[in-house]
């Protein structure tokens, strides 16, 4: 009884520390300031605007953080969000980054129309494909964009509504170009192909 319940104590945290080490690395200490919208998963917590992070390679992390901390990027929907971002430092945010970049990016996929997915996928492929690519492409650190397969509907269209209305300014002239070539019903249709994938 005695042995056992040494055993209890003692080598079960042990067990739990080697469960860790061989899964997914454990989250920095300042996660805290993430979790209560992002998740220790970088899912989200459900908040339709609160996008995706999982699965980002963390090169796109780390600019999307310093475009938060230097203004270039607003949080038009949630101003906590840059508040915190602006208080973190160059190690953080690389820690971070290497945290959510490594996990994986569970699919969203709520409903879709297949009609809609076949119309975005071709506007994809037309328009977006150079930079834009699924998480798991071999070029997904390389491109210039962030990998929109697999982000929630709702963050995906906000995103693309704040582009298209002038409220979120672009940082590249050329994607700047690709979304003024949007015909009506053309985002509701990226929206439908990005969240099938
Ligand atoms: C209060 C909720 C909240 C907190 C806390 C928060 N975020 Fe966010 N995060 C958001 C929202 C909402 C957006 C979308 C903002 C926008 O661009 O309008 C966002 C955007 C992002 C993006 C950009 C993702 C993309 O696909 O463009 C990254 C990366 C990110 N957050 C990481 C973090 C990290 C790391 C922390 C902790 C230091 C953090 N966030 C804290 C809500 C939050
Ligand atoms: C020349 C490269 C390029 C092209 C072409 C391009 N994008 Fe982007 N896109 C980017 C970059 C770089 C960013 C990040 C910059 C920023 O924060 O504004 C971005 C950001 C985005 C975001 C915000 C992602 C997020 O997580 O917040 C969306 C949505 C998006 N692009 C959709 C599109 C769509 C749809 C098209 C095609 C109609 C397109 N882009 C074409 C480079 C490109």
């Amino acid at each position: 009884m005695c042995v056992k319940r040494f055993r209890n104590r003692f080598i079960l945290p042990l067990l739990a520390l080697f469960a860790t080490s061989a899964g997914t690395a454990a989250p920095p200490a300042v996660i805290e300031a993430c979790k209560a919208c992002h998740d220790v998963d970088g899912s989200g917590v459900g908040k339709p605007y609160v996008p995706i992070i999982a699965g980002t390679p963390p090169v796109h992390i780390e600019e999307a953080l310093y475009a938060y901390k230097d203004g270039a990027r607003q949080c038009t929907i949630e101003p906590v969000m840059c508040d915190t971002v602006a208080l973190l430092s160059d190690d953080d945010i690389a820690d971070l980054a290497e945290y959510y970049g490594k996990l994986p990016r569970y699919s969203h996929a709520t409903t879709f129309n297949e009609e809609l997915v076949a119309r975005g996928e071709a506007v994809h492929r037309d328009l977006c494909a150079r930079c834009h690519v699924p998480p798991d492409d071999p070029d997904v650190a390389d491109v210039l964009g962030y990998p929109l397969h697999g982000q929630r509907a709702d963050y995906l269209r906000y995103a693309l509504k704040a582009y298209v209305d002038g409220t979120r300014e672009n940082l590249l002239e050329e994607m700047e170009e690709k979304i003024g070539r949007l015909r009506h019903g053309d985002v509701e249709a990226l929206v439908h192909y990005y969240v099938s994938y």
